[in-house]
């Protein structure tokens, strides 16, 4: 759509900018926007090259920035793909909300479309019904899924700005917007995502979330104090936390022995190889996070004493 917004324009552009360790999916497209490894191998061949910034980490924020501004200056940037305050599939990586507000910035001086994968960070995920509020930014193309219904049934939507909207209608038929498949807006699917913006509307969700975030947080200070685990962290809903292990990474062998321990004591969790997340249901009640809780802490024991 931001490829095609230029190109309606007149202006054609060529290049998508992605963060580095960013997750958009499993398409040719989102694979070559995405970070390459083991999981993306086999389609290399046809994965298209996009510019990838670095990660800002504390203290590195500004040559993210740079690096932003330096392929901007080649004016040929069509948008800036980015997870917003934190990259999930990518290892739970959280990023300032000032980070996001200042790509924003660099982006509308040179014209570059931001496009908001709120795929998982939308629908109160963050603490706020979309992730970008906490910058104070509004992208130009929205992606939303996942909490769309609600986590009911699948259905996904991208919401962009009048100006892209405007730019793809017309009585010219060459400019139209021809992409879709076969469930685009299917009936059953958008009734379950109107119920659910029911739900936003009529229930008190946004005190909920509030809630669900301050009940994740008071379970954290133990693990803060634990040296079996680091990098404690939480973005609104979402925790996250490192077990210390010799070998980390999405490949870890400890992620799957880690997933059978939790579904052995009926607990859903799915750690990306040593990370273990949390990203709780809004229904959940502090008995189950403390289950969930003390199941981690379990499982740390355990694989210090080479049983796990
Ligand atoms: C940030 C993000 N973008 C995109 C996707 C992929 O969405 P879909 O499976 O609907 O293509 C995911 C799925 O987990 C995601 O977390």
């Amino acid at each position: 759509m931001a490829l095609g917004f230029f190109h309606n324009c007149g202006t054609p552009r060529s290049r998508i900018c992605v963060m580095e360790d960013g997750y958009h999916g499993d398409t040719i497209g989102t694979m070559s926007a995405g970070e390459r490894g083991v999981f993306n191998q086999a389609y290399q061949p046809l994965l298209f090259g996009v510019d990838r910034l670095p990660f800002p980490a504390p203290g590195c924020e500004q040559a993210t920035l740079h690096a932003f501004e330096r392929f901007c200056l080649t004016g040929q940037v069509a948008a800036l793909l980015i997870e917003p305050l934190i990259l999930g599939a990518g290892g739970m990586r959280a990023y300032p909300a000032s980070v996001l507000a200042a790509l924003k910035e660099i982006a509308e001086r040179h014209g570059t479309l931001l496009i908001a994968d709120e795929v998982m960070t939308g629908w109160g995920r963050t603490g706020s019904l979309f992730a970008c509020e906490q910058a104070g930014v509004a992208p130009d193309i929205l992606c939303t899924s996942k909490g769309l219904t609600g986590g009911s049934l699948p259905l996904a939507a991208t919401l962009c700005t009048a100006q892209i909207f405007d730019a793809h209608l017309s009585t010219d038929r060459r400019r139209t917007f021809f992409h879709s498949s076969s469930y685009t807006a299917n009936p059953i699917a958008c009734a379950a995502a109107v119920a659910n913006l029911a739900v936003w509307n009529n229930e008190p969700v946004r005190e909920r979330v509030g809630t669900l975030e301050r009940m994740q947080r008071e379970k954290l200070p133990r693990f803060e104090a634990n040296p079996r685990f680091a990098n404690v962290r939480q973005v609104g809903t979402i925790t996250a936390l490192d077990l210390v292990v010799p070998a980390g990474g999405y490949l870890s062998q400890v992620g799957p022995r880690l997933r059978a321990f939790f579904r052995a004591r009926k607990l859903l969790i799915r750690p990306l190889g040593n990370i273990i997340y949390l990203m709780p249901p809004y229904c959940v009640t502090t008995a189950d996070l403390d289950r969930a809780y003390d199941a981690i802490e379990e499982a740390a024991v355990c694989f210090a004493a080479g049983q796990l």
